[in-house]
């Protein structure tokens, strides 16, 4: 089978690459990647010589065609992925998460390729802290900012394609991944090197936002679920039932890492800020049999931790100019 994976030097899609060569090692992976400020070759150095990998935008249809055509299934990860990025200016987004997709989704059609496209909870906005409800695959897509609209577009653009054109398509839509190779800038990678270097771990508000946690590897497995077992023009949410407040989970890294865990400070809120992500994914479980691995937060936490630890070459050329944007907005 000959897999195009776009996005696979960034966090999700290196790990991806990385679980499909284990899992399946006859499988010919291709990498195409556009290599922004997020994309790290290093994240494939020690599989490097058993991928094809391209340098290339997705929303270039020159690329992406002939790409597609050699290949047998699409896994779409490539995106603009931080909403903290998309609140100070928008354009790669749009351009990226929904131009990109739109060359994919032709080409896919063009050459009647299967395609699964990889999308976020933050399509259907948020819930209520004190509300029991999850987010199922009916709840109304409600985005907050320009990162979540654009992924919104970009998953009714797929439906699209699959009602209209008959392309052979999945979505799935999953919570917030921990795991090693996530870029420095997200919540759970800043607190930690920040710790490393001393400083104190930053909540925006008051702390109080609720996220659904789960670990890089259970997503990527879930993703392999819904390839070979989910049904065409479905969506599924994946999620492993791991809420948590960013207070909670910044008192766990505190503890973890072997400081007080009232240790933090509160600094300015992001504007928008979405309250709470809870997922159902039930349907996932009952018609793939999915389950997750990594049930325990607080250990999957620790060894993301030891990864960071073991490797500060892989991240500190970013650390500077990462914290140095965060500071210009009082973050
Ligand atoms: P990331 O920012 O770590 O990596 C994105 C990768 O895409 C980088 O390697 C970057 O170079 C590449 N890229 C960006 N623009 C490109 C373009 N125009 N052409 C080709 N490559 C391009 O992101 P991530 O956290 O790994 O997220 C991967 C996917 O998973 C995204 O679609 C994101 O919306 C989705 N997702 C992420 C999370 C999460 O918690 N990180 C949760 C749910 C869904
Ligand atoms: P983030 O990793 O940016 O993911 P997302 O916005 O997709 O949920 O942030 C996770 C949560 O942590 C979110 O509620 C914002 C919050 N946050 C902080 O409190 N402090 C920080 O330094 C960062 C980067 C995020």
């Amino acid at each position: 089978m000959k897999i195009l994976v776009t996005g696979g030097a960034g966090f999700i899609g290196a790990n991806f690459v990385r679980q499909t060569l284990e899992m399946r090692p006859a499988a010919a992976v291709t990498v195409l990647d556009k290599l922004t400020y997020a994309g790290n070759l290093t994240s494939l150095a020690d599989v490097a010589d058993r991928i094809d990998f391209v340098t290339g935008d997705v929303a270039d249809r020159d690329v992406v065609d002939p790409l597609v055509a050699e290949s047998d299934l699409v896994v779409h990860f490539a995106a603009e992925s931080h909403n903290d990025n998309s609140l100070e200016d928008p354009t790669p987004f749009v351009q990226t998460n929904l131009v990109g997709v739109f060359q994919l989704l032709e080409a896919v059609r063009r050459h009647k390729v299967r395609y699964h496209h990889i999308s976020t909870d933050e399509v259907f906005g948020d819930l209520a802290l004190d509300d029991p409800a999850r987010f199922t695959p009916a709840t109304p897509y409600n985005p907050s900012s320009p990162y979540s609209a654009t992924k919104a577009g970009s998953d009714l653009l797929v439906r699209a394609w699959v009602r209209s054109f008959g392309v052979a398509a999945t979505i799935s839509n999953c919570s917030n991944n921990y795991g090693p190779y996530q870029h420095i800038e997200k919540f759970i990678p800043r607190q930690i090197t920040n710790l490393i270097d001393g400083i104190r771990p930053k909540l925006y508000g008051a702390g109080r936002n609720v996220r659904d946690w789960i670990h890089v590897c259970d997503h990527n497995r879930a993703v392999w679920a819904v390839i070979e077992a989910g049904r065409i023009g479905e969506t599924y949410l994946i999620g492993a039932d791991g809420e948590l407040s960013n207070k909670q989970v910044v008192e766990m890294i505190l503890e973890e890492m072997g400081w007080d865990p009232h240790d933090f400070d509160l600094v300015a809120d992001r504007p928008g800020h979405d309250l709470r992500y809870g997922i159902d994914a039930a349907k996932l479980r009952e018609e793939t049999g999915w389950t997750p691995v990594f049930s325990d937060f607080r250990s999957g936490l620790a060894d993301a931790i030891a990864w960071y630890r073991a490797h500060e070459d892989w991240w500190r050329p970013q650390k500077q100019a990462v914290e140095a944007r965060y500071a210009s907005h009082g973050q």
